[in-house]
């Protein structure tokens, strides 16, 4: 796995490199002034034995003692909060980051990966990245270090033969611990992958809770359940297998260290190569070994999950969007509302039939087109290449004669009002939800929209009218009332274009009516586009395209689709005699 881009860890690792630095000094100031401490021990021993050191010797070597430790302190403040604070402002701004950067990803992308893995991303791997950038990056430095300079001591002030022994045991410690980062970093990818299968099962059921109670699947769902939950139990089995194994063996290895210095060096001190006092000064170090050997136990488990992490968030930062402004883009600022499709054909991916075929329209400021058919037809496929949700590959669309290709996207997306079918409702107040996309609305704007959205009623007589929250710390809202203040969203944004996915299918005849008398108020001079299944929605519109399966099947007004007798005409029939019907029960 070669990658050649940077990543996104390393600039910032750069970047906060000199405070890393700062803390690492500390760090090694906070271990170098920790080792006077066995000194100073020996130092008391070996005048205690040969009757050298007096009662004011000692208090002085008190007196160092206690200062080192006010050392310690100090030194261990700037490290934490150098390092650790870094570790946070690091995790924080990859969250940023990977947060922009999905908000860049295509439509394709979302309809291709589950929410629970995105949201994994956010939460499990971005913390395993910050505690190897933060507390394992401490606690490997601190070893080595603590290791280096403790070894250096017990070979400077107690013996090198000694100390050459006691390295046997970490010697067999770094060829473990090597493959032990290596195999623990793969465990923690399959875990990380289970546990983003969790999450995602969680967050879909929830989400389909409704569905699941009415089609009585509770028990179907919970084995399921089980399984995803068994999934990811095993996972972390594989992990915490491994460390229960390393991890024993570590202190093992300590315990041989600490043989090999009782007998060797208990030996060395029976025969007079090495005075008493040398002997508890050595002890006391390899006591001061323990701890840097098992944490560096530590350190490579977690330097090898944030590895893990990372890759797995690498994986989404190299996707690109397809979907991007084009390296010189027309210079747009504004679009009247002419749309030109030419010839569109289009699928959703290469080995997926045609889903338009041969698209042509044309329609001017002002005009209203209308676009009916049945399920299927292709109807919210065309507003996806409207919006360059996805983008056209055979024909082309253009807007006041740019092709979209060549409009700046935001530009695209700020001049089209969109009520997509399956409105989407934020958990916020009614008033944040309808100026979403204009939070510098006034009131008197917003209840003119929810007014021409006829909404304002229904709102008025809410607990808390504007004020009212939506969804789950809120009130529940009907399809109609969602479709209405989806619509009132798109009207106050105020588009030269504005497209309804069939946005009024769940209100009755007469709102709709009503609605419609508003828009030829509200949008007066501007382009709509019209997505409806009732005839009654379009028969006032200039243009009306009939898809079927894709293919335009009829194009024209209202009357002259009447007189075509096609599928228009007979939608058309069909819907009077229900109407028809509804009037005479
Ligand atoms: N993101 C997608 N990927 C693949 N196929 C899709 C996607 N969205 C819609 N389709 C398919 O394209 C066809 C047209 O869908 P759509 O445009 O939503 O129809 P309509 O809005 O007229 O009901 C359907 O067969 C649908 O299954
Ligand atoms: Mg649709």
């Amino acid at each position: 796995m070669k990658r050649k881009k940077p990543g996104i860890l390393t600039p910032h690792l750069i970047r906060y490199s000199p405070v890393y630095l700062i803390g690492l000094a500390a760090l090694f100031m906070v271990d170098y002034v920790q080792l006077y401490i066995p000194q100073y021990m020996g130092e008391v021993v070996d005048g205690l034995d040969a009757h050298t050191i007096d009662g004011p010797g000692i208090w002085s070597l008190c007196l160092k003692i206690i200062l080192v430790g006010l050392l310690h302190l100090l030194g261990r403040f700037v490290w934490r909060y150098c390092i650790f604070g870094t570790a946070r402002k690091v995790e924080r701004r990859m969250r940023n980051q990977l947060f922009q950067h999905l908000e860049t990803l295509p439509q394709r992308y979302y309809h291709e990966h589950k929410t629970g893995d995105l949201m994994s991303y956010f939460t499990n791997d971005l913390e395993a990245v910050r505690m190897a950038v933060g507390p394992a990056i401490v606690t490997a430095f601190d070893a080595t270090v603590l290791t280096v300079l403790v070894l250096y001591r017990m070979i400077t002030h107690v013996s090198l033969t000694l100390t050459l022994y006691t390295l046997i045991p970490m010697a067999v410690l770094a060829v473990f611990g090597y493959y032990y980062g290596k195999t623990i970093e793969n465990r923690y990818r399959k875990m990380q992958k289970a546990f983003a299968n969790l999450q995602d099962y969680v967050q879909e059921s929830v989400s389909g809770e409704r569905v699941v109670k009415a089609f009585v699947q509770e028990e179907k769902q919970k084995a399921a359940f089980a399984e995803v939950n068994e999934a990811k139990r095993a996972a972390s089995l594989n992990v915490v297998k491994i460390s229960a194994f390393f991890m024993p063996m570590l202190q093992f290895l300590v315990g041989i260290t600490y043989v090999i210095a009782i007998v060797i060096g208990g030996y060395f001190t029976m025969i007079g190569d090495m005075t008493l006092g040398k002997f508890v000064m050595f002890n006391a170090y390899i006591g001061s070994l323990v701890w840097p050997m098992l944490a560096l136990g530590d350190a490579i488990t977690s330097i090898s999950q944030g590895i893990a992490g990372n890759r797995r968030i690498h994986e989404v930062m190299d996707e690109i969007s397809e979907i991007q402004d084009a390296e010189a883009p027309d210079a747009v600022t504004a679009l009247s509302g002419q749309i030109r499709l030419d010839d569109v054909s289009f699928s959703y991916s290469e080995n997926l039939p045609e889903k338009l075929k041969h698209v042509s329209v044309e329609v001017k400021p002002g005009e209203t087109l209308a676009v009916m058919g049945r399920t299927g037809s292709g109807k919210t496929t065309l507003v996806n290449l409207l919006t360059r949700l996805y983008d056209v590959e055979h024909g082309s669309i253009s807007y006041d004669g740019h092709d979209i290709k060549n409009i700046p996207l935001h530009v695209l997306r700020e001049n089209i009002a969109y009520v997509p079918q399956d409105n989407f409702m934020f958990s916020q107040t009614l008033a944040e939800n309808i100026s979403f996309g204009h939070l510098d609305a006034s009131q008197e704007e917003i209840e003119r929209a929810a007014m021409a959205a006829d909404i304002h009623e229904n709102i008025m007589d809410f607990p808390e009218k504007y004020q009212t929250m939506v969804g789950e710390r809120g009130v529940t809202l009907s399809g109609g009332q969602k479709q209405r203040s989806s619509i009132a969203r798109a009207l106050l944004k105020d588009s030269p274009i504005l497209i309804l996915d069939d946005s009024l299918s769940a209100v009755d005849t007469d709102t709709e009516e009503r609605i419609l008398e508003n828009l030829k108020e509200y949008r007066k001079g501007k382009t709509n586009i019209i997505i409806a299944h009732r005839v009654s929605t379009v028969q006032n519109a200039d243009h009306i395209l009939v898809l079927d399966e894709g293919v335009p099947a009829e194009y024209g007004t209202h009357e002259e689709l009447m007189a075509l007798g096609g599928i228009f005409a007979s939608m058309a029939h069909k819907q009077q005699l229900e109407q028809q019907l509804l009037a005479t029960e």
